[in-house]
């Protein structure tokens, strides 16, 4: 069986003669373990997906935030996902790239807006296919990670922020250097953060780069993903 399926996924797959054949020898690996579909599939088809195959839109007729949606029956490409055989799903060849002008998501120019999918995302997507592709019946109910200083508010505060917000020196004596000192505020400001309220909190302006009282907007201006990361962080309290 082992041998049966290496034998498998290293042939190049036809799926019909007047199809282009589809190389799938040299896609990312499922990765070896079991994959849960709220926890880690869901999640890259919501970030990923849902702008144009979601309630919204459905770009291509496609919608992916719907179990009857998602499993549709492409007309030129075979089943969008084939339950035990993702080298059979189509969207698989499309994250990959395997199918011409249909790399999902397409291109864009606007930066982070369209990124690809990583090979350990790809991993996810393919195991989950081959164990079966369960979608539980009924609304998602999403797992929501919390944000933490530590783990993703901090890095971003070092990288653009430090250099002028650390240590005794810190400018207008904010410091990004602990929870702790960022919650305090700062000399002129105070307080910038309202712990669960990113409305009120002082520090959401700052980092859109509306502050026009800052010296230097730009350098305080984070892109609108590090941004979002910042306000859900304080929308969950801050800790
Ligand atoms: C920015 C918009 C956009 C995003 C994001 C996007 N798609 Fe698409 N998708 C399209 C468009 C546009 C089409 C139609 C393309 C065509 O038919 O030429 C399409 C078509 C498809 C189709 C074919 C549907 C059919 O019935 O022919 C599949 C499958 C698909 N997308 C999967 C995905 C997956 C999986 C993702 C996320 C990993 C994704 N797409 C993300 C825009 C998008
Ligand atoms: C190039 C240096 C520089 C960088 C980088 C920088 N700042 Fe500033 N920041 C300043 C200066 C200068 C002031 C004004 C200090 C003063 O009024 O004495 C200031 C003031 C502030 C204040 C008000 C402090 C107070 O209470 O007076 C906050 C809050 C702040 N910055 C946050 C940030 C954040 C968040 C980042 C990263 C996204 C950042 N800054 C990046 C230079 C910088």
């Amino acid at each position: 069986m082992k041998t049966a399926l290496a034998l498998l996924l290293s042939v190049p797959v036809a799926f019909a003669a007047d199809k282009p054949r589809i190389d799938i020898s040299k896609i990312p690996l499922p990765v070896p373990r079991k994959v849960d579909f709220t926890r880690e599939v869901y999640p890259i088809f919501k970030e990923s997906c849902f702008s144009c195959h979601g309630p919204e839109k459905q770009k291509g007729k496609y919608r992916m935030d719907t179990r009857e949606g998602a499993f549709k029956v492409t007309d030129d490409y075979g089943p969008a996902i084939k339950a035990g055989r993702s080298e059979e799903s189509a969207i698989i060849h499309m994250v990959c790239d395997l199918i011409d002008e249909m790399l999902m998501p397409p291109p864009s120019d606007k930066p982070g807006q369209s990124e690809k999918l990583t090979a350990e995302q790809i991993g996810i997507l393919r195991a989950w296919i081959d164990q079966g592709a369960e979608w539980p019946a009924g609304p998602i109910q999403e797992v929501v990670r919390p944000v933490t200083f530590t783990a993703d508010v901090q890095p971003i505060f070092a990288a653009a922020c430090a250099s002028c917000h650390s240590g005794a020196s810190a400018k207008g004596a904010f410091s990004v250097d602990t929870a702790e000192a960022v919650l305090r505020g700062g000399s002129g400001y105070g307080k910038v953060i309202t712990p669960g309220n990113p409305a009120k909190s002082a520090l959401m302006t700052i980092i859109a780069g509306k502050d026009e009282d800052l010296p230097s907007p730009e350098k305080h201006t984070l892109p609108a993903k590090q941004a979002a990361v910042i306000e859900k962080w304080i929308a969950q309290g801050a800790k």
